[in-house]
């Protein structure tokens, strides 16, 4: 069993004016000169998990230029079956107005409109490298938190509820305490319901970094292991005692950052901040101070072990978008790549501008040469 995406079709997605794939093998390789569309095609199938996808990407840039609304539809199956999925760019009637710039995600699944994308993460599952997660260890903490609740989500399917109603509690919040002289009732109900929230999201994080943990460990690859930890205070008081306590704790913080907040005009308190620490266990050093190559290695060691524990966890290894991947591997490390997705048994989808790189999947993959915006399937 595995997740798999098994026909995808896209309309009017970057530069992809329409284009379809039927994907029969495992690995699936696509190959092609920079700015043909590989990791657009990534971007794509990244779209069918919740969120923005591996770019991060504003839904309205998706839109090839020149087009309206994109769109990618495919057939996927999982540990729950198989699945007629679309998901695109709808826009809100005039009103619109919010956050979003009145631009918003629309998803069906088997011919019938979802609540919103969150609906996604029960039919398929996706994870990703990209070159831009190179920097993960050394950019700020938004990008690891990204990747840890990413990393969350595929444990707890509930984690991107939780963080959207703690986040949802927060922006309110933060709202009445820039209108000024704010309802205390109301501010305290707010803070009850970030701590709630909060706290399981905290909880959450902290269970799947417990796990994954294990699961690195377990390993004897040929990828370093990392030692990961969640900084955060909430984090740091789940260590020591009850949940209620840690929720209690969370309220009385905020409660007492009112002005504070109100003059920041953001929340200077709570899991929105926390952080993922990485240590390179082998080297007994901070992943910071790794090399570029160790941390790339370090990063995919911690992808694949995710990998191993969904495949336990669910019954069912997740789709995964490897971007560039083999570009920065030695040859012993893109062979133990290539074996260990073997044994993950994985959908797996390398893209690489040097077909070389892939001659040892030949008979064991799909190729597909990808050049302007169409996709050939080059197999043979
Ligand atoms: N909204 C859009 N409409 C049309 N074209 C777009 C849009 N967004 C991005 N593109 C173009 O799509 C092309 C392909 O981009 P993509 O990142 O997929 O290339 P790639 O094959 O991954 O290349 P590389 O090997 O350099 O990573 C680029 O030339 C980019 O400018
Ligand atoms: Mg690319």
């Amino acid at each position: 069993m595995r997740y798999a995406v098994t026909r995808l079709i896209l309309s009017d997605f970057r530069n992809y004016r329409q284009a379809r794939l039927t994907p029969a093998a495992n690995v699936v390789v696509l190959t092609g000169d920079n700015g043909a569309g590989k990791t657009n095609l990534l971007e794509a199938i990244s779209f069918l998990s919740p969120g923005r996808g591996l770019r991060g990407a504003r839904l309205g840039d998706v839109t090839r230029q020149g087009a309206d609304v994109w769109a990618v539809a495919a057939q996927v199956k999982g540990a729950a079956g198989a699945f007629e999925v679309g998901t695109g760019l709808g826009r809100r009637l005039a009103e619109g107005g919010d956050d979003d710039g009145g631009e918003r995600r629309l998803v069906h699944i088997d011919g019938a409109p979802a609540s919103g994308p969150a609906a996604l993460g029960e039919v398929l599952r996706v994870a990703w490298l990209t070159p831009q997660m190179d920097r993960l260890f050394l950019d700020g903490p938004p990008g690891r938190r990204r990747f840890l609740d990413r990393l969350t989500l595929a444990l707890h399917p509930a984690h991107g509820r939780e963080v959207a109603a703690y986040e949802r509690a927060m922006r309110e919040r933060n709202r009445l305490l820039a209108e000024g002289p704010a309802d205390p009732l109301w501010l305290t109900a707010l803070e009850g319901r970030m701590a709630e929230h909060g706290v399981a999201v905290a909880a959450a994080r902290l269970d799947a970094v417990e796990r994954l943990q294990a699961a690195a460990d377990a390993a004897c690859g040929a990828f370093p292991t990392a030692d990961l930890t969640v900084e955060g205070a909430v984090e740091a008081d789940l260590a020591n005692v009850p949940a209620v306590e840690a929720e209690d704790r969370l309220k009385q913080r905020l409660k007492l950052a009112r002005h504070r907040d109100a003059a920041m005009g953001r929340t200077g308190e709570g899991p929105h901040l926390s952080d993922l620490k990485a240590r390179h266990r082998a080297k007994d050093m901070a992943a910071t101070l790794c090399s570029t190559g160790e941390q790339k290695a370090l990063l995919i060691g911690v992808v694949l072990a995710a990998a191993r524990l969904s495949k336990i966890d669910d019954g069912a290894p997740p789709v995964l978008l490897l971007d560039e991947i083999t570009a920065h591997l030695d040859e012993r490390r893109r062979g133990a790549l290539f074996d260990e997705l073997q044994a993950l048994a994985a959908q797996a989808w390398l893209s690489g501008t040097d077909p070389a790189l892939f001659a040892d999947l030949k008979g064991r993959a799909d190729f597909f040469a990808v050049a302007a915006g169409t996709i050939t399937n080059i197999s043979d």
